[in-house]
């Protein structure tokens, strides 16, 4: 569900909040006066100013006793304000209404992190709701409205890979991109095969639930210099194919679609940012099931533009679906970067953990345009190589390319898909995420939740709306 908890701004800080949040630097000092000793009390708690740190202290208000709740801003660092802000939201689950006193520094993404702690995903009215309402005190609306809209924007892409993949198949996929607020298209499997979406297809037959290719446009209002194409993998249930996965690799995979999700939530929040850059987006979607439709391991397939595949493993079935999308952005698009995103390996999460998302480049100025905005988004991005002497584990016998090294020459799971996905990305500067590892949280903490995490909606929309 979308993050229930409003966020509104006020000018003054109100004297009759019941619950009052104000930021405290490390001399212990509060940022607006208080009727309470409060760097004696911070003291008696052993506090030592760092964000994250909460004490509630109740008072005396008219007609009963409110509280007030001091917090710590550490070095008032973006990374700092994110961590106090969600540390809020956690302390007043359940409550009605926290005002904050806003901290000095960047009350965005102070707001940003405070809005995506309140995020919940429950199936009927299990578990305790987040607080109702954030009142931020002193602090810009402009802020604290791209706050809410990058974070209902993240929410959004955890809901659709939160969904259960019992509900979400392609073509709900579809229907929820058509919700976004921008044109769509959307290729059905006639269409599919009447266009030559050869990878697609071979994924998606082996399930009742035919795959889709979706297509998203956002242009802005005045012409734009640029046109950035933004491909997401969209496997709504990844049980490996007749490759089958063991179960306990399974049940995490409805989360598989991570990438589309991330495509279709950014597409949606364009147009409110006023991001100055065309950009289209395509979800691969499709559902990789075993039956007596399915491809076999062995398999050749035709991709998009013409080039064949040997499919030697059809749990490597993401890089199959995003072929296709990045063949048809070359020849059809025209645009002047292509960013793909997906949850394509288990080996990046080895590499990288659960914190760091990949970026692999062919264009260094595209690399780092992602890394800084990673940084300053809160989406971690690390840049890895694309390493030439690996090339020829993708190499087949029998058609143009496989899908995976067919022994265990080389290794290197995540940067040979990266490799794969290349041959597809034409000469256009071309960056891929692995999120493998960040798509999913195993812990609720900080602005995380269990589940999805819409790991790469913040990333994306700050190098976006850069320009
Ligand atoms: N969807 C998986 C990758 C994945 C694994 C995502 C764990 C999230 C958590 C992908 O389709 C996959 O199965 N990759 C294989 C590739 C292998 C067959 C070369 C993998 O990583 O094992
Ligand atoms: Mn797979
Ligand atoms: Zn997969």
């Amino acid at each position: 569900m979308p993050i229930e908890t409003t966020a509104t701004v006020v000018a003054e800080v109100p004297d009759d909040a019941e619950l009052l949040a104000v930021p405290y630097d490390a001399g212990l000092r509060p940022a607006v006066e208080l009727h309470l000793p409060v760097p004696d009390l911070l003291a008696h708690y052993e506090a030592k100013g760092e964000a994250g740190e909460i004490v509630e202290v109740p008072v005396a208000r008219p007609g009963g006793v409110g509280r007030v709740l001091l917090y710590g801003v550490g070095d008032a660092s973006p990374r700092a304000l994110r961590t106090a802000g969600a540390a809020l939201t956690r302390k007043v689950k359940g409550r009605d209404t926290l005002t904050v006193v806003a901290p000095d520094g960047d009350v965005r993404v102070f707001a940003e992190a405070a809005l995506l702690a309140a995020y919940t995903f429950r199936i009927g009215d299990a578990g305790r709701k987040p607080v109702r309402a954030l009142v931020f005190a002193g602090a810009g609306e402009e802020p604290v409205r791209r706050a809410e809209i990058v974070a209902r924007a993240v929410a959004l892409a955890r809901d659709l890979a939160n969904t259960p993949s019992s509900v979400k198949d392609p073509a709900w996929l579809a229907e929820r991109a058509g919700e976004a607020g921008v044109p769509v298209e959307v290729w059905d499997e006639e269409r599919l095969r009447a266009d030559g979406f050869g990878g697609i297809l071979a994924v998606g037959m082996g399930s009742s639930r035919p795959p889709r290719l979706i297509r998203l446009s956002y242009v802005p209002e005045e012409p734009a210099a640029r046109h950035v194409v933004l491909v997401g993998k969209g496997i709504t249930f990844d049980s490996g194919g007749l490759s089958l996965k063991p179960t306990d690799n399974m049940k995490f995979q409805k989360t598989d679609m991570a990438g589309g999700a991330v495509v279709i939530a950014v597409l949606g929040a364009l147009a409110a940012l006023k991001a100055p850059v065309r950009v289209t987006g395509l979800v691969a979607a499709a559902e990789n099931m075993p039956s007596g439709t399915a491809q076999r391991p062995s398999d050749v397939i035709t991709h998009y533009g013409g080039r064949t595949v040997e499919v030697l493993n059809t749990d490597a079935e993401g890089r199959l679906v995003l072929a296709d999308a990045l063949a048809y952005a070359d020849a059809v698009l025209d645009p002047d970067a292509v960013v793909d995103i997906a949850t394509l390996t288990g080996a990046i999460t080895v590499a990288l953990g659960r914190n760091v998302g990949a970026v692999y480049s062919t264009d260094d100025a595209l690399a780092k345009g992602l890394e800084e905005a990673g940084q300053a988004a809160g989406d971690r991005l690390w840049r890895m190589p694309l390493i030439e002497d690996y090339k020829p584990a993708l190499e087949s016998s029998i058609a143009d390319l496989a899908n995976v090294e067919a022994g265990a020459r080389f290794g290197a799971g995540s940067i040979t898909a990266a490799l794969f996905l290349r041959e597809f990305a034409g000469d256009r500067p071309w960056a891929h995420l692995d999120v493998a590892g960040v798509g999913r949280s195993t812990v609720d903490e900080g602005v995380l939740s269990k589940g999805a995490t819409g790991f790469g909606v913040r990333v994306l929309l700050e190098w976006l709306t850069k320009g």
